[in-house]
């Protein structure tokens, strides 16, 4: 029996969620309350009893510790003060700096720590560089994240500047979760799917950013396992886990199962694919999709979790259902 935890599973879907949401009004005001976060953190626990919680935070957090503005327009998606030029960069505040306006995020991990079943494991995370540069060159999400890619056409070595002071911050932020009481860190690489069109941008904007943060944190903390999450990776899953050496790849929709059992299994403990679809339509397809996900990976480590973040229309009881039928 896998054990089973879902990406955004402390969201919108709940109505328990909902309340606090409309009583505090900005999800920022959430992510950087510690009693807020740490209560919204548990609630899925409470709920389902799920075999691990993950932080309530979010990826922008870091930016935003680096000095960009950042809001959540009701309605909108993120919005940030952007990051374009040599002199953009050179505004953001240094990677060791990032800790005072972190604190009350370890602040959440040292509660949850507190406050979980001891059974129940805690995930921290941060978004990979390439997905955080995206939208701090763009201000915002953008579809293929051109912005990003057209800033790397136009002056690779400012784009690779401003991996390089992601990839710092990103160890620093990481480990001081790690230091805070997160037993596993998980790395969202949300938007690696546009960087799969070459193999040159995948590896340097990818694989190898990934692995030199796996690295610093293996190095300080052994015990912690990585998830790694290249969402949309496809065909280059395989050369990302050889490379990166990661103990658990994190797995988009954009993967069949059986395959992945095939290729990555035998390297990694694999994690995801469910789409998150199933749990809003729910019925016989969600249990028979639930059933050939646990069979594929039956032959190796599997910690069952959907492709992608659960959305806000999805039925709290199909998850219930999900649950159930991997457990039994
Ligand atoms: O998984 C969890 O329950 C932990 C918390 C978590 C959130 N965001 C909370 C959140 C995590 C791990 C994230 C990661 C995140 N944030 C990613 C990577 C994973 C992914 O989904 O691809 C990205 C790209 C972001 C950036 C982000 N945050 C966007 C684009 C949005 C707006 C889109 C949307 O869904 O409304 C958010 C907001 C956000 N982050 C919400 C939550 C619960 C919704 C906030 C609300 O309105 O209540």
């Amino acid at each position: 029996m896998p054990p089973v935890w879902i990406m955004r599973q402390a969201g919108r879907y709940l109505p328990e969620y909902r309340r606090i949401r409309a009583r505090e009004r900005r999800f920022l005001d959430l992510c950087y309350s510690p009693d807020l976060a740490t209560e919204i953190s548990l609630q899925p626990i409470r709920r389902y009893g799920l075999d691990a919680a993950i932080l309530f935070a979010d990826i922008l957090l870091l930016p935003h510790a680096l000095g960009c503005k950042l809001d959540f327009p009701e309605g909108h998606g993120p919005r940030l003060s952007p990051v374009r030029t040599q002199g953009d960069i050179d505004a953001l505040a240094p990677a060791a700096a990032i800790h005072n306006h972190l604190a009350p995020v370890y602040r959440t991990i040292e509660n949850l720590r507190r406050d979980l079943p001891p059974a129940t494991a805690l995930i921290g995370f941060a978004g990979a560089p390439w997905t955080v540069a995206t939208y701090m060159i763009a201000g915002r999400g953008t579809p293929g994240q051109e912005p990003a890619h057209m800033l790397i056409r136009e002056d690779q070595r400012l784009f690779d500047r401003l991996i390089d002071h992601l990839t710092d911050a990103t160890i620093l932020y990481l480990s001081e979760q790690a230091r805070a009481g997160a037993e596993v860190l998980k790395l969202f690489d949300s938007w690696a799917g546009s960087l799969t069109r070459s193999t040159a941008l995948f590896d340097r904007y990818c694989s190898r950013v990934h692995r030199r943060i796996f690295k610093a944190l293996r190095r300080n903390f052994p015990a912690v396992p990585l998830i790694g999450f290249p969402r949309g990776a496809g065909r280059r899953y395989a050369s990302y886990v050889a490379s990166t050496g990661v103990d658990c790849i994190a797995l988009g929709t954009d993967i069949d199962a059986t395959e992945a059992a095939r290729d990555l299994q035998p390297r990694a403990c694999v994690q995801g694919n469910l789409d998150p679809k199933f749990l809003v339509s729910g019925g016989a397809p969600l249990i028979a999709e639930t059933r050939r996900i646990v069979a594929a990976f039956a032959g190796g480590a599997h910690v069952f979790n959907l492709g992608h973040g659960i959305t806000p229309d999805a039925d709290p009881d199909n998850v219930r259902r999900m649950i159930d039928t991997i457990r039994r």
